[in-house]
């Protein structure tokens, strides 16, 4: 089938890809020319698990390729994926242009039946909107060809993007139409292996789920993390808690890692989005605010700590900090705790030396020439002279540290663990002052 991805961001470039693998012609679609020349010449503008290799192998055979011309997309696909950008407003909703722009660029040249795909993150109603646009547009050159437009969310985590796409667990569809119905069946076909995971329902539920999801699974982390919080009160064990409750399938395993706060480009911005969405409709969405509070709090939690060790005027300390990604995987610095963790000890007027495998660029452009920062080429390198080790993110390679660099190379043994990647007695025994998230 021929497929158009608009928006060679992150979902669309992901989408566009594994659409292209299963012999798809995918055509991607970019405003950005710097966007598309770097595609063009074999380049990946993100940091993703495979995802060079799945663009080099479908560019190679002919079945993806780039573009910045608006009407030669419109024409190409059947299919038309609006994958854009939809950043937050200063309110918190989702600033919808972008879909809205690409929309109408399908509407001014599409020359036969297409299906219009949102895949955006979108408040409930965008896809009448993006409806009402491609019709304005049609409208205005005396067009009766037809439409029809679909909700498809991605749930696609960082890090894991090309397997989540690969290996769904479900493909959400919002669709009315029985002929854009079949076309989307025939599109995953290839993604369903051993049993149904098509969820065909109707438009607004299936924008609706994908907030559903994120809101939820934000919701079970600031629930663990207040309960952490709580936990090294009354010196009980978090990570026995989670152990505790986890066996309980109405409860589950996933997503109930204290820490010291979720970032990304999907928690915060979605929570928000939906709170927004709750308040514009008369629903006051309590919970949720909530549950955004917690996370706010929980990303100063580890500064709290070092406070607490160190005192409130950290002049003169300098700090260790391993992990800048919001999370492993990706060079994604998004709302990452990382960014908090730095500007609170920048303010008590401490200096920070970091290392993250890949994120230390993304950091770069971020805190630009910032003298109180430096990098490290390893993560042993920035403890020299430090005061403690801060780790943020939990990278595999911090999995298994070299104990006695830690001890030879700090000023003194002590370490702020801020996603729990050891035990604590095994730390302790070895001599270093370990100071966790709610581990009793
Ligand atoms: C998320 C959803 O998982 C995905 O389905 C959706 O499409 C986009 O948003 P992503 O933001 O890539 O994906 O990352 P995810 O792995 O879900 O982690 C989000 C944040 O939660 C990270 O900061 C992570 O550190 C934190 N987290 C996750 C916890 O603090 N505890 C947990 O138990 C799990």
């Amino acid at each position: 089938m021929k497929v158009t991805v608009i928006g060679t961001g992150y979902v669309g470039l992901v989408s566009g890809a594994c659409l292209a693998d299963v012999g798809n012609d995918v055509l991607c679609l970019d405003v950005d020319p710097a966007k598309i020349k770097i595609l063009e010449e074999g380049g990946i503008p993100i940091h993703e698990p495979g995802l060079h290799e799945i663009v080099r192998r479908n560019v190679e055979a002919g079945r993806l390729s780039f573009t910045t011309d608006v009407e030669k997309a419109a024409k190409w696909g059947v299919t038309q994926f609006i994958a854009v950008g939809t950043p937050p407003d200063e309110d918190g909703s989702a600033d919808l242009k972008y879909v809205i722009a690409a929309a109408r660029n399908i509407g001014k040249h599409m020359d036969a039946y297409r299906v219009i795909v949102d895949k955006s993150t979108v408040p409930v109603g965008t896809a009448d909107k993006v409806r009402a646009a491609v019709a304005e547009e049609l409208a205005k050159r005396g067009s009766t060809t037809e439409f029809s437009v679909v909700s498809n969310p991605e749930f696609l985590k960082e890090g894991a993007a090309i397997e989540d796409f690969m290996r769904p667990d479900r493909i959400v569809v919002g669709a009315e139409d029985p002929q854009a119905i079949e076309l989307m069946r025939q599109l995953y076909a290839p993604f369903q292996r051993n049993h149904d995971r098509l969820v065909f329902m109707d438009v607004r539920s299936a924008e609706l789920t994908k907030y559903a999801a994120n809101a939820m699974l934000a919701t079970r982390i600031s629930f663990m993390n207040e309960l952490a919080n709580l936990a090294e009160t009354l010196g009980a064990d978090i990570e026995l808690v989670r152990q505790g409750i986890g066996s309980d399938p109405r409860i589950g395993w996933h997503f109930l890692y204290a820490g010291c706060g979720y970032g990304g480009s999907c928690f915060p911005k979605d929570v928000k989005a939906l709170i927004r969405t709750g308040s514009e409709h008369g629903h006051d969405l309590k919970l949720l605010g909530a549950v955004e509070a917690a996370n706010e709090i929980q990303k100063h939690v580890l500064v709290d700590k070092i406070v607490r060790r160190f005192g409130e005027d950290l002049t003169g300390r300098h700090f260790a900090l391993w992990g800048l990604a919001f999370k492993p995987n990706t060079d994604d610095m998004r709302d990452a705790p990382s960014r908090v963790i730095i500007q609170e000890l920048f303010k008590r007027g401490a200096t920070v030396a970091a290392y993250d495998p890949v994120a230390m660029q993304e950091a770069e452009r971020i805190f630009g020439d910032e003298p109180r920062l430096s990098y490290a080429g390893r993560p042993k390198s920035t403890l020299d002279n430090a005061d403690a080790l801060v780790i943020v993110t939990e990278w595999k390679e911090f999995r298994s540290p070299d104990f006695e660099a830690i001890k030879s190379r700090l000023k003194q043994p002590v370490m702020f663990d801020g996603r729990n990647m050891y035990d604590p007695a095994l730390i302790r025994a070895e001599g270093i002052e370990y100071f966790g998230i709610g581990r009793g």
